[in-house]
């Protein structure tokens, strides 16, 4: 299996800032609280070592994408986000239409940051909206208003062409209506792109000692589904269609650092707890760095890397990534190309199967889709194609 590397085909860079104000109850990413302060400068050094690394091993990529993700980075200072992006510009070829994304955090302290950002490099805000109901975005945990982060949209709206914002829906005794009322509101403020997640109660979360409690009455599985199909009918009669199981957008205005992950491209992954793909001697190699991240700082500083895993992936494992990741996205995997990777072809048998079920489909281009009846069935679909 001879993969093609070619300096057009995109090419992603993680970089995880793991720090946060607070700790959300429902989250479980790797973010940490430090009320003692931080050593940006020290960590900034950090990115620096690992960012050199990284490039050693994969030097000849044109870095098409940017994602500054967290935890929070809207904390940082936007000369360390400038530092960084000077930092892969000097260890990679960096594409002239970059996309560089970066999370914030839609509070108004954050928001004054938004412009030195902009002058960073940064042309891409995803804000950590999570609700318009100021009641709701109590018990997230949330320490802005609705009406802070309208303000904090309104600010990314008149610096940054692109922004995004989250909402989380199916929370807590949320009903139909109450979500309608919601969502329209944010497709007013919306401009190309949204992500609405379900809240996924997470193990070792205090939510999801709640829950197991019985202190946190979520939806059933039947509100869940209707939460679901009015959120994807409202915002396709909208014009932003999803084109991921939880991401909405108009057509053209995709995150295109996510689509890296879905399409099964390369990727670096930089920072705590950051997770890469890259291709190196045409095999596809998994990446992963220490998670905590003074653990990470040492480890960088001492061995020249944070990296942890380093482990190359079978075919059977690197076609099995592409079908999982592919067929979150409405556009599907290209079959061909599943071939190629895993030197077989998907059971013709459970494809038909699946078919005659209307949970996908194959297109006249050879490719294979999870229709919008299959989507709630997502994990099914992919358990039962996958090897
Ligand atoms: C890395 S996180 C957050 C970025 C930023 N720190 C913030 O909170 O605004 C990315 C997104 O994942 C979503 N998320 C996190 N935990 C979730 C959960 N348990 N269920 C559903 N969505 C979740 C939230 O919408 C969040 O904005
Ligand atoms: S949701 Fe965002 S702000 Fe809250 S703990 Fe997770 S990463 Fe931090």
């Amino acid at each position: 299996m001879v993969l093609n590397m070619s300096l057009t085909n995109p090419f992603g860079v993680y970089v995880h800032w793991p720090f946060c104000l607070s700790k959300c109850p429902y989250c479980d990413f790797n973010s940490h609280v430090r009320h003692g302060g931080i050593d940006e400068a020290r960590f900034l050094r950090a990115y620096e070592t690992e960012i050199a690394a990284v490039s050693a091993q994969v030097p000849d990529r044109r870095v098409s994408t940017i994602f500054f993700g967290g935890g929070t980075p809207s904390l940082m200072q936007p000369s360390s986000v400038q530092t960084i992006l000077d930092c892969i510009a000097r260890h990679w070829s960096v594409a002239p239409d970059v996309e560089v994304t970066l999370e914030a955090n839609p509070t108004s302290v954050e928001a004054t940051r938004f412009r030195g950002f902009r002058t960073a490099g940064v042309n891409r805000v995803s804000l950590g909206v999570q609700s318009l109901n100021d009641a709701a975005l109590k018990e997230l945990g949330r320490l802005h208003s609705a009406q802070e982060a309208l303000d904090a949209v309104a600010i990314a709206r008149s610096i940054f062409d692109r922004y995004s914002f989250d909402l989380i829906y199916a929370r807590p005794q949320q009903s139909i209506d109450s979500w309608a009322v919601e969502l329209k509101r944010a497709i007013a403020e919306a401009a190309e792109h949204l992500s609405l997640y379900q809240l996924t109660i997470e193990p070792d979360t205090p939510f999801y000692g709640l829950h197991k409690a019985g202190k946190l009455p979520v939806p059933d599985e039947d509100l869940a589904r209707d939460l679901y199909d009015l959120t994807q009918a409202t915002c396709a009669d909208a014009g932003l269609p999803a084109y991921e199981i939880s991401n909405h957008a108009r057509p053209g205005a995709e995150c295109r650092h996510n689509l890296v992950y879905w399409r099964g491209h390369d990727y670096a992954g930089i920072g705590p707890g950051a997770h890469g793909r890259l291709t190196i001697d045409n095999r596809r190699v998994a990446t992963e760095t220490e998670k905590r991240p003074e653990a990470w700082l040492m480890r960088v500083e001492t061995n020249g890397t944070g990296v942890t895993l380093s482990q190359k992936l079978t075919a059977g494992e690197t076609a099995d990534e592409y079908l999982l990741m592919g067929l979150r996205l409405a556009e599907g995997i290209d079959l061909e190309r599943y071939n190629a990777l895993s030197g077989r072809t998907l059971d013709p048998e459970r494809i038909s199967f699946l078919r005659e079920h209307g949970a996908v489909e194959t297109t006249a281009d050879g490719r294979l889709r999870v229709t919008p009846r299959g989507f709630p069935l997502l994990d099914a679909v992919v358990a039962d194609l996958a090897a």
